[in-house]
């Protein structure tokens, strides 16, 4: 039986929502934002270890105690300048432990907002999938494109479009070859499909949202607490 294993990419600086720290070390529901992140992955029955993905000139982190997260927690200070190099990174050093059939799931440091329910869908839904998938949202909003002078130029037709979310979830050696192939890419699916695969898209809900900019802080905040955490 293929294992499964996470990969937290968490080597970003946060300019978007300008705070004076990483926006994965701001306090959201009695935590730093990224604890409740790890925590749902280490939680999760099924996964083996995490490794979280930190930038080499990461300040913060030692600053914490995560010894309640356990065991299976790794921390690797290897981030890159991009998104994609900091998971491309985070793969080579869980290289010893995993084997190219297993599952590596990809979730962004910046999404504490995800449950045991949709890790055990995500999980549920590709145990048997030849390529993988990740987890998404249809969109639900109207879509306008604008002209330079932002006004609506066109309505754009909304069927069929998905928005992305992680826990991007493949196996190991081929998410670790499409990383190395097409490194330009904003998220795991984008290097699998430029691979030509067809990642599966697994729905979620809006409450698994990323902390981008300071309203989302709330928000996050929020929905943890109406969960009682
Ligand atoms: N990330 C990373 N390495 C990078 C850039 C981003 O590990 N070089 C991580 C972030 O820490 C975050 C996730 O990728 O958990 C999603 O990225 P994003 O939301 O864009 O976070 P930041 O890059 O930190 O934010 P911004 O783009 O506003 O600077
Ligand atoms: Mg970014």
């Amino acid at each position: 039986m293929p294992r499964h294993y996470a990969i937290v990419p968490a080597a970003g600086s946060g300019a978007r929502f300008g705070a004076q720290m990483p926006k994965q070390y701001l306090p959201i529901a009695g935590k730093p934002l990224i604890y409740h992140t790890l925590s749902a992955l280490c939680r999760c029955e099924r996964i083996d270890r995490v490794w979280v993905v930190l930038s080499p000139d990461d300040e913060v982190w030692r600053k914490h105690d995560w010894t309640s997260l356990g065991p299976k927690l790794e921390t690797v200070f290897c981030g890159g300048a991009t998104r994609a190099e900091s998971v491309a990174n985070g793969l080579l050093a869980a290289e010893t432990a995993a084997a190219d059939d297993d599952w590596m799931l990809v979730h962004d440091a910046a999404r504490p907002c995800l449950t045991q329910a949709m890790l055990a869908a995500l999980c549920d839904e590709l145990a048997d999938d030849a390529v993988g998938g990740i987890l998404a949202v249809p969109v639900a909003d109207t879509l306008k494109r604008a002209d330079a002078g932002q006004r609506v130029a066109a309505t754009e037709p909304r069927d069929g479009l998905w928005q992305a979310q992680t826990p991007q979830m493949f196996r190991y050696g081929v998410l670790l070859r499409a990383l190395a192939e097409h490194p330009g890419v904003t998220d795991e699916a984008g290097a699998i499909e430029a691979a030509g695969l067809k990642p599966r898209l697994v729905q979620a809900d809006t409450t698994n949202l990323k902390v981008t900019y300071p309203t989302d802080l709330r928000l996050a905040e929020l929905i943890l607490q109406g969960r009682g955490e």
